[in-house]
């Protein structure tokens, strides 16, 4: 059974060479996804960030493979995951590949799947020194053990490597050239060189994510409800734009470019370029709340903090098409 199917997620059964044909399937033309499995020998995963929003979705989705065999590796900033089906170990503090080498033991790892980072852009941009720690050293590490061992590392990016300014028509691809401008983007960026340095690694770059989780980050989705549920106003810039991406699909997609262990760079992005606000409507229709509390408003009323990209849409149409499946919409996510 593949991932999708353990989450309850269905595909159109039949896919474009365009994402965006698929983009446009109607909803009731959904099938479930048939693929199933495609690494033969026992796959023996080292996931970190499994207690984070992403982490702790892919998480779940590993804990119904009884056929792979799952290694949390924690790195000691996040809580501790309750579920006790999944064995877990401590990041080594001194971040030697040696060092987690002897920590595992006699576990030993065929793929690597690397989520866990410091995910706060302005946290990043207030102590660079634990952006560089947890962000780029951390990888570094990851991707010489993975090296030592012949293991297919998977990291975890993120859309905001590219500056936005000049957002192509469509999105970025895999092709276009990152520019970051902030503490965050540029230890993701040097994450991803550290990855790549092996060319069979994978790296996937995420765009802005959304869902419920059993983690306690409660992500954009779980602010804005917040928002609605208390009648309180909710500001949204109406000129910020992203391709919202549901964690589950997210989720499945690192996982298949891991199972698969296929190299080079990945864009995740959802169906649509939305901007906040349009977003936030999309959020409410589907969830009952009222959208009349969301207050347009304009990124340049924003004068502290890290440089917030304004368009930063990725064009996943390379991801998608490679994994035969489409990512959900906001409305089909959420209902
Ligand atoms: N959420 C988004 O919208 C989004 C968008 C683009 C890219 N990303 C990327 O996707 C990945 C997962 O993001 P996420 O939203 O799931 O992040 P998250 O909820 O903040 O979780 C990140 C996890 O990373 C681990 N971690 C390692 N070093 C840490 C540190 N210094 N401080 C705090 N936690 C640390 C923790 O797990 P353990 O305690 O289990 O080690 C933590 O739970 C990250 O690589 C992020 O850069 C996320």
């Amino acid at each position: 059974m593949s991932w999708r199917e353990k989450c309850g997620i269905f595909l159109p059964s039949m896919f474009g060479s365009r994402s965006d044909e698929a983009i446009s399937a109607p909803v009731n033309t959904l099938i479930p996804v048939t693929c199933s499995s495609v690494y033969t020998p026992p796959m023996r995963i080292l996931v970190t960030g499994g207690s984070g929003f992403l982490g702790s979705t892919c998480r779940e989705i590993l804990a119904q493979r009884p056929d792979i065999q799952v290694t949390v590796l924690r790195s000691g900033y996040g809580p501790t995951p309750s579920e006790t089906s999944v064995s877990s170990i401590e990041a080594p503090s001194s971040l030697s590949a040696q060092d987690l080498s002897r920590s595992l033991g006699s576990v030993t790892i065929t793929h690597i799947v690397h989520i866990g980072a410091l995910s706060s852009p302005e946290t990043c941009e207030r102590e660079p020194e634990r952006a560089d720690y947890s962000n780029v050293r951390f990888t570094k590490m990851l991707a010489e053990y993975a090296i030592g061992i012949g293991a297919h590392l998977t990291t975890v990016s993120t859309d905001l490597v590219f500056d936005g300014a000049k957002a192509p028509e469509g999105g970025f691809t895999e092709r276009c050239q990152p520019c970051p401008n902030s503490v965050y983007s540029r230890s993701k960026l040097l994450a991803e060189e550290a990855t790549l340095k092996t060319p069979s690694n994978a790296v996937i770059r995420v765009s802005l994510l959304y869902g419920h989780t059993s983690s306690p980050s409660l992500g954009v989705l779980g602010w804005m409800e917040r928002a609605f549920r208390e009648d309180y106003p909710l500001n949204l810039f109406s000129d910020e734009y992203r391709t919202p991406t549901h964690v589950a699909d997210a989720a499945h997609a690192t996982l298949t470019i891991s199972e698969r262990s296929l190299s080079g760079i990945w864009h995740c992005g959802g169906p649509a370029r939305l901007s906040r606000v349009e977003f936030g409507t999309l959020v409410a229709q589907a969830l009952g709340y009222d959208a009349s509390l969301i207050r347009p408003t304009s990124r340049r009323t924003l004068t502290n903090g890290p440089t917030r990209p304004e368009d930063v849409s990725l064009n996943s149409e390379k991801l998608w098409g490679a994994l035969g499946m489409r990512p959900r919409g906001v409305g089909e996510a959420l209902g």
